[in-house]
């Protein structure tokens, strides 16, 4: 007996023994490599099978070692739910070659100047994850460093200049985070940018760098991509970039550049894009016709001289697209132009363009010609395919614009209608086969395409490339959206399906794909650079049965029953405490019935049952003015006189007591004129109802489709509930969320004012509250009204509410409800600029409007909407950029009739935008030891090998894992 005792003894100490890692079946693992795996490993909230035996010996996810097994040589670890933060202990895996920890958006804090003795890595790429802070100096002596990919964090501060030390860096990604200071160049024994003198990729786009563009960038002799925009460079062009040989992009978009555009640019034989939108520039274009390779040129928004379509342009034969919006253009248009062979887009809005143009010679490629708000006369031979926007101009007054009409095609929706079918909720429809399955869903960011359509033969492409690079069918690919953001990056949503009529995809192709799109491994070559952003998976492999051994189960088990033993006895201990806290005279709102303890609210009265009963009328179907959807609304009134509102839960539709909790919560502490004011609640007898200010004029809804609201008085109700949103997603503290944004639960009082209401759905933000996206696990929202991206992959975020609000100005203007008869009033909106401009929305106006409102303030409006409802969040602007708008809308009705062309483009609002990150991972799959070299041998885009790759797990041996860079 005893010694059974014995025995389980120390079985459970050896399990103790176990979890702490002390009692490791050692293997040859270096014993500091060993330590420091076990801290990351908790440090980051790593499950897998980091609890198995030695690294090497037993083969940890993710993990590589050398071949005699005594070092870490790679870590792997991407789109796997970490949390937690990179503890200074990576510093010990010298032996590291690889540490890639892309897509763990938790995965938070500073990257830790330890990195700086990694001296081995090739490749570090944290990208999309949620690390903050600078970017240690130490970085710097990694002195291998090829691939770095730091993008999509929140990284601030300045980029250190020992930057200039990674003497074989190719790749560099800083784009997406917070970075502010100058480009560190070298000086006085100081390093910068110029020292890399292999470096091919630059990409610092949004962030919030300033001062000049240095001139010294100029002695990169192998640089490829310069990706500058979206930031806030301020100064002169150099005219040194001329002397930059092999540069293929340049973007210094939506800066503020200013001065002349330096004719030297014509020396860059090889760029084949120039992006220069949105910068005070002066002068004027210089002639490029020397640089035969472009295909794409964006200039509009400058402060150019006024001058004619410039000659040069006619020689351009590979120009794709052209783009100059508001670019000072005069006189008349040469229809050479629209012969050049190989363009499809122009955009030539907002000039002074005149006389008519005759498409008769336009070339087959073209597709699309904007000419909005010109002073063109005549169009004639407009050849079928091509869609023409003119809008604004005199030719327009002929009463016959719907000639202009045809597909852009800037928006790819395939309709999968054809195969008649539903699949259930969690399940997609898989149009190749007409079946349903659970596919990886990925949205990639092309993040500088050089052309503007997306054709069939594009998306042909694209599936083509995928399906070689993949080693998978094309029918397992759907490209179900393609879309253009408004600063001009193509974002892909790509559907991965299971071969044939399988439902589940194979656990390790998962892994596989994922890998490779997010090392770069598929490049489509017309389609420039790309970005994983998002991996999204609903739904992993069928559980497969207790696949654990025995010994991780008891390991398991014993973790979570001490957890959650722990968790217990601090819950007891705090309930008593809490319990003692609350005790005393003060009532407890009936909260205890219901087996919660009271909250304290403040400025938030608590009444009793009888109080609201005698203030309704016992609550007479007379004092009825409301259902809901948890319930009645009462009219009542109070006995000191106040007109109140009583919302009342049904008992079967109770919400849960979190919900009412987080209601009366947030409510008592908000105060702001556009949001409904709480003024008490009631509980007794397990009652459920909150009492608000009464409002008189009811709700946005009933005024839109009952009574007749005037223009000005629906735009200061716009302004009136955007400010209650503002207030909530950027005043109010912790911000709000407040997930139902609809016409209805807008309300109107006494004089209109609106006041939104109905916070029971809301969530606390995030800390950074429209930036981040997290995950929750229920949709919730109403139907019309719900933002695709929280819908599709329950990201909520600020500005799901920004797509709601959307919704409610497209309401407000068309008086249509935002589901009609079955279709959808977004979603036609959207059609029909596509084909006819936002001009053509002006026949979507509520008809009582059309006396008071003019065709300017009607398309700045729609533009302001159709923002808001833009597909990604990121492309959505804040609320207090929409109450700006508004702002200016409502501005132009004071003024109206005046000619006030305002600036309709703004500075993008996805500068430090974070990409969205799916918060589902793939499960631990087989992901195994990976480590990548890139050659460049021919193409023009990296192409990464990576080596050692394999789905099922053995490392191909003695491949070479270095770097070779040779071009
Ligand atoms: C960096 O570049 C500058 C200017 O070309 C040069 O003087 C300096 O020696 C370089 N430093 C290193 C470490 O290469
Ligand atoms: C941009 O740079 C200018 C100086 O050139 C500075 O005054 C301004 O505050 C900067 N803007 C932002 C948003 O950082
Ligand atoms: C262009 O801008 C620069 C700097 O802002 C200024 O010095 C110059 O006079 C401007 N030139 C013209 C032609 O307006
Ligand atoms: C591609 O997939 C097929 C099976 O679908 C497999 O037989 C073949 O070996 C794979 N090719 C490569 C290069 O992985």
């Amino acid at each position: 007996m005893s010694q059974r005792w014995w025995g389980s003894k120390l079985s459970i100490f050896a399990i103790f023994l176990l979890r702490d890692g002390g009692f490791f079946a050692r293997g040859d693992t270096l014993e500091s490599d060993l330590v420091a795996m076990q801290d990351l490993r908790r440090s980051m909230n790593i499950v897998l099978n980091w609890y198995n035996g030695d690294p090497c010996d037993s083969e940890w996810q993710g993990v590589a070692c050398d071949d005699r097994k005594t070092r870490i040589t790679g870590i792997a670890l991407i789109n796997m739910r970490l949390s937690g933060s990179l503890p200074s202990s990576i510093g010990n895996l010298t032996g590291l070659q690889s540490l890639d920890l892309s897509l763990n958006q938790n995965l938070r804090g500073p990257i830790p100047s330890s990195v700086g003795f990694l001296v081995n890595l090739v490749r570090l790429s944290l990208q999309n994850c949620g690390f903050n802070g600078s970017i240690p100096r130490e970085i710097g002596s990694l002195s291998a460093l090829s691939f770095l990919a730091l993008n999509g964090n929140f990284l601030s501060g300045r980029i250190p200049p020992t930057i200039g030390l990674l003497q074989s860096l190719d790749w560099c990604d800083l784009s997406n985070n917070a970075l502010d200071g100058e480009l560190p160049v070298s000086s006085f024994g100081d390093t910068g940018f110029d020292n890399l003198t292999v470096l091919r990729h630059m990409h610092l786009n949004n962030n919030n760098l300033s001062g000049a563009i240095p001139a010294a960038l100029s002695t990169m002799p192998k640089l490829f991509h310069l990706l500058l925009d979206n930031n806030n460079f301020s100064g002169a062009i150099p005219p040194e970039i001329g002397n930059l040989p092999q540069l293929r992009i340049l973007r210094l978009d939506n800066n503020k550049l200013e001065g002349p555009v330096p004719e030297t640019i014509s020396r860059m034989a090889l760029l084949l894009e120039l992006h220069l939108t949105n910068n005070p520039l002066n002068g004027s274009l210089p002639d490029l016709s020397a640089v035969q390779n472009l295909q794409l040129i964006r200039s509009g928004y400058v402060n150019f001289s006024p001058s004619q379509i410039p000659l040069w342009l006619l020689n351009m034969a590979n120009l794709k697209t052209l783009e100059f919006f508001k670019g000072n253009l005069v006189g008349q248009i040469p229809a050479e132009l629209f012969s050049l062979p190989n363009l499809e887009a122009a955009f030539l809005d907002e000039n002074r363009l005149n006389g008519s143009i005759d498409f008769s010679t336009a070339s087959r490629s073209l597709e699309l010609v904007s000419l909005e708000d010109n002073e063109i006369s005549s169009v004639t031979s407009v050849p079928s395919p091509l869609t023409v926007r003119l809008s604004g101009n005199p030719v327009c007054s002929n009463n016959n614009p719907d000639k202009f009409c045809s597909s852009n095609g800037r928006i790819w929706n395939p309709s999968v209608d054809r195969c008649h079918i539903m699949c259930d909720d969690q399940k997609t429809l898989q149009p190749a086969t007409c079946s349903c399955a659970y596919p990886l869903i990925c949205t990639i960011q092309f993040i500088t395409p050089p052309f503007s359509a997306i054709t069939v033969d594009r998306i042909d492409n694209v599936t083509g490339q995928l399906s070689v690079a993949l080693n998978i069918s094309r029918g397992q690919i759907w490209i179900g959206s393609a879309d253009f953001t408004s600063n001009h990056r193509l974002v892909m949503n790509i559907l991965f399906f299971p071969p044939g009529k399988n439902v589940y995809l194979d656990q390790s192709l998962v892994s596989k794909i994922i890998l490779l799109l997010s090392i770069q491994r598929v490049s489509v070559p017309e389609f420039g650079p790309m970005l994983l952003t998002n991996a999204n998976q609903p739904q992993t492999t069928p559980p497969v049965a207790a696949k654990q051994t025995k010994f991780m189960f008891i390991v398991t088990l014993c973790v979570c029953v001490g957890v959650s033993a722990a968790i217990a006895g601090l819950c007891i201990v705090l309930l008593v405490v809490r319990r003692k806290r609350t005790r005393g005279p003060s009532h407890d709102y009936g909260f205890s019935s219901i087996g919660e303890i009271a909250p304290k609210f403040k400025g938030c009265k608590w009444f009793t049952l009888d109080d609201l009963r005698k203030a309704s009328d016992n609550f007479s179907s007379n004092h009825l003015i409301g259902v809901g959807g948890y319930g009645k609304v009462y009219k009542g009134q109070l006995h000191t006189g106040e007109l109140v509102a009583i919302k009342r839960a049904e008992k079967e539709s109770f919400q849960g007591l979190e919900e009412f909790r987080t209601e009366i919560e947030l409510f008592s502490r908000l105060h702001h004129k556009n949001l409904v004011n709480l003024i008490g609640f009631c509980t007794d007898d397990g009652q459920q109802m909150l009492v608000y200010e009464f409002m008189p004029n009811r709700t946005l809804r009933d005024h839109l489709y009952e009574q007749a609201l005037n223009w000005k008085t629906r735009l200061s109700i716009a302004l009136g509930s955007a400010k209650g949103l503002e207030y909530l997603h950027e005043l109010a503290d912790p911000p709000i969320i407040h997930r139902d944004v609809k016409s209805s639960n807008i309300l109107l009082d006494e004089n209109l004012v609106a006041k939104v209401a109905d916070l029971g759905l809301s969530k606390l933000a995030p800390t950074c509250s429209d930036e981040k996206t997290y995950s929750s696990v229920q949709v919730k929202g109403t139907l019309g009204y719900l933002d695709p991206e929280y819908y599709a992959y329950h990201q909520l975020s600020a500005k799901s509410d920004v797509y709601s609000f959307g919704v409610v100005l497209i309401e407000i203007i068309t008086g249509k409800q935002p589901i009609d008869n079955g279709s959808f009033i977004v979603k036609e909106i959207k059609e029909s600029v596509a084909w006819g401009g936002v001009a053509s929305l002006l026949s979507f106006v509520d008809k009582r409007l059309l006396d008071e409102t003019t065709v300017e303030q009607v398309k700045k409006y729609f533009r302001l909407a159709l923002q808001c409802v833009e597909d990604s969040g990121q492309d959505r602007p804040k609320m207090n950029e929409v109450v700006k708008k508004l702002e200016e809308i409502i501005k132009l009705q004071e003024v109206h009739g005046s000619s006030d062309h305002q600036q309709n483009h703004q500075q993008n609002g996805d500068s430090n935008e974070k990409e969205a990150t799916g918060e589902s991972s793939f499960d631990v799959g087989a992901l195994n030891p990976e480590f990548y070299a890139w050659s460049s041998d021919d193409a023009e885009e990296p192409t990464f090998q990576a080596f050692g790759f394999t789905a099922a797990g053995e490392r191909q041996a003695g491949l070479d894992h270095r770097c070779t860079v040779d071009d």
